[in-house]
């Protein structure tokens, strides 16, 4: 079964008070969910594996460790998932991006997939889908579902919020994929919104309504 982390760094849960607020405006929300991709990308990165390599100091020769896994994908789910980008390109600046296009029914709240764009070696990469909200979990299912189908093999997935339900079903759905949440709220509301959440993540990134 997928493993579930849920960051307490207090550095993460203070500026995710902020992003919370309903008056924190676009201009800040958008700053403060880029910090907290950041520093949610220097725990998700913590079992990276490392190799020693031969090196000359000023000083001396020593053995010292260099980064040897595999090469990162980075996939945010369209189209809130692009605030948290560059926030974890500040860490992996050598990752390449995709990108996955769904959108919720409002009706349905089924997940509509309008465009998938992966790097091209996506069998070497080891990939990291990053969305702020797991609400109902068929956002990310499918967005998984579409990178499996295109050949990747070892995926996390990471997101500000989630909710208990959006967890169960993603790690149903996906048992191989470890899950990295900053805060695991309470519940769904009736229209799919997550109860305390953030609201709309998309439109209060991009100042749409
Ligand atoms: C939001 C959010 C997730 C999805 C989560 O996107 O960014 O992708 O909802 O909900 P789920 O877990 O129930 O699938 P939305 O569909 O609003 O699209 P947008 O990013 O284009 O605004
Ligand atoms: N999508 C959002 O943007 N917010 C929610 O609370 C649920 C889904």
């Amino acid at each position: 079964m997928a493993k579930v982390y849920v960051f307490d760094h207090p550095l993460i849960q203070h500026k995710l008070t902020y992003i919370r607020k309903a008056d924190t405006g676009t201009k800040e929300f958008r700053e403060l969910v880029d910090e907290v991709a950041t520093l949610m990308a220097f725990e998700i990165t913590r079992d990276m594996p490392l190799e020693e390599i031969e090196i000359e100091t000023p000083v001396d020769k020593t053995k010292s460790k260099v980064l040897s896994g595999k090469k990162i994908g980075l996939v945010p789910i369209l189209r809130a998932g692009i605030g948290m980008v560059d926030g974890v390109l500040k860490l992996i600046p050598a990752a390449k991006v995709g990108h996955v296009g769904l959108y919720r029914d409002p009706e349905t709240l089924q997940p509509v997939e309008y465009y998938a764009k992966l790097p091209s070696d996506v069998k070497e990469r080891d990939f990291i889908v990053v969305d702020p909200m797991l609400a109902t979990g068929g956002s990310a299912i499918a967005a998984i579902d579409s990178l499996k189908t295109r050949g990747a093999k070892h995926i996390k997935f990471m997101c500000l919020v989630a909710a208990p339900e959006g967890v169960k079903a993603l790690q149903e759905a996906h048992p191989d994929v470890d899950i990295f949440i900053a805060a695991l709220d309470e519940k769904l509301n009736e229209h799919g919104y997550i109860v305390p959440g953030l609201g709309d993540a998309g439109d209060r990134l991009f100042g749409t309504k």
